[in-house]
């Protein structure tokens, strides 16, 4: 990788807290909800750069674990974990590969690195011992899906409410459910194009530049026309 991909690839992220539309003071609510002891472990697999996991265990002085593919998330994850002071360790494996247990688990926007949303819960009912809660994020439909919708984000997206239903199938109590708001979302699609945006502004000549523009317009427009207020966003706390 070139010192320019490098800064390609960090640029990506930078504009993002998190990669899920989701707002602090929602995130701090669910982390709440979590309800963590210092005596917790809590999990995140597909935990991106960590940014919600330091934030989940940090307060409580609890030991976090992330498992993540993507060597550059984790490190800006250890570079913030260590500013924090935090009690994580930050593995780069596949989300399948863990295989200790934990009495909380986080995976948002993840379900795919666990084999779509029905395994992710089954298996997360593996690894947490009965008692223990998991917070999930995952993806549904907030309004009917028009065709180009489905053939974007495939034919495996429930409802909300057949969302829940695998929960339960996979022997889930929903303790808590909340979709992103449209705020959140705006956000979050904003933020995503944000941080190569300024570096097209800050190297406006590199030729990379006009490719990279166009993949962000076109991504925009997607949003603009065919998903957004469509495709939705939940944030489910589970216990059993
Ligand atoms: C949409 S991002 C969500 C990241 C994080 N949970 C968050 O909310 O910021 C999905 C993450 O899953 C990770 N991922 C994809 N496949 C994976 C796999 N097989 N094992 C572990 N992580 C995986 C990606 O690298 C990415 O960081």
């Amino acid at each position: 990788m070139t010192t320019m991909d490098l800064e390609i690839a960090n640029a990506r992220y930078a504009g993002l807290r998190w990669n899920s539309p989701l707002s602090e003071e929602h995130a701090d609510d669910l982390i709440r909800r979590l309800d963590i002891s210092p005596s917790s472990t809590v999990a995140d697999l597909g935990c991106g750069w960590a940014e919600l996991l330091i934030r989940a265990v940090t307060p409580v002085g609890a030991r976090g674990i992330g498992v993540d593919i993507d060597r550059n998330a984790l490190q800006r994850g250890r570079e913030a974990a260590e500013v924090g002071g935090a009690r994580i360790t930050l593995l780069e494996q596949e989300a399948s590969n863990y295989r200790d247990s934990a009495d909380r688990v986080i995976c948002i926007g993840s379900s795919h690195a666990l084999g779509g949303t029905s395994a992710m819960l089954k298996r997360l009912a593996e690894i947490v011992p009965q008692g223990g809660r998991v917070l999930v994020g995952d993806m549904c439909w907030e309004s009917a899906p028009t065709e180009e919708a489905r053939s974007m984000f495939g034919e495996e997206i429930p409802t909300l409410h057949g969302l829940v239903k695998r929960c339960r199938e996979a022997g889930w109590m929903v303790l808590h459910l909340a979709t992103a708001d449209q705020r959140e979302w705006d956000t979050f699609e904003s933020s995503h194009r944000a941080g190569l945006r300024e570096w097209i502004i800050a190297n406006p000549r590199d030729g990379k530049a006009d490719e990279i523009r166009a993949q962000q317009d076109e991504r925009e427009d997607r949003y603009l026309t065919v998903y957004r207020g469509v495709l939705g966003f939940a944030y489910l706390v589970l216990s059993r």
